[in-house]
């Protein structure tokens, strides 16, 4: 997927993520970036659904990386927005995630710098201006 698309709600961000989850194959990187409460985790769950992983998908407080695997895939979920920089970023566990063959979901790649592959995808969530639900999705 290329480009912006505008979503109105929970369920269209949810439409948009099972669009995605279409193309996504084992070893796919996808990095989520926005600010706090611009939709990166509940897109995160939309594309756990129709991945068909079970588990349910959160904003981890303590938990910095979840595993949600169906007998068709591993989805990994990491939410890095905790950590300082790439040594925390590695310590994780970080290279043996990417080595895997999951689908690695990634909010705030920012703090893994230059340790995030040139192959992967970046998406940027923004708050739209079209009331508090829309949100303005870039597939870059
Ligand atoms: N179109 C939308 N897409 C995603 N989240 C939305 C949308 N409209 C409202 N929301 C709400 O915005 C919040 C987004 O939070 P979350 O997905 O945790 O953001 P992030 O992970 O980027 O911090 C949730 O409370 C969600 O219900
Ligand atoms: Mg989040």
């Amino acid at each position: 997927m290329k480009g912006s698309f505008k979503v109105r709600s929970v369920e269209e961000t949810w439409k948009l993520a099972a669009s995605l989850a279409k193309e996504l194959k084992r070893g796919d990187i996808v990095c989520l970036e926005g600010e706090l409460g611009a939709g990166k985790t509940t897109f995160t769950q939309g594309l756990a659904a129709a991945l068909g992983v079970p588990g349910r998908v959160t904003s981890p407080t303590f938990c910095i990386v979840q595993e949600h695997e169906s007998p068709d895939v591993l989805l990994v979920h990491m939410d890095l927005y905790r950590l300082s920089g790439e040594d925390d970023v590695l310590a994780i566990g970080w290279e043996d995630y990417l080595e895997r063959g999951a689908i690695v979901v990634i909010e705030w790649p920012e703090r893994a710098g230059s340790l995030v592959p040139a192959g992967a995808r970046h998406i940027v969530f923004r708050h739209g201006d079209g009331g508090e639900d829309e949100r303005a999705v870039e597939f870059r």
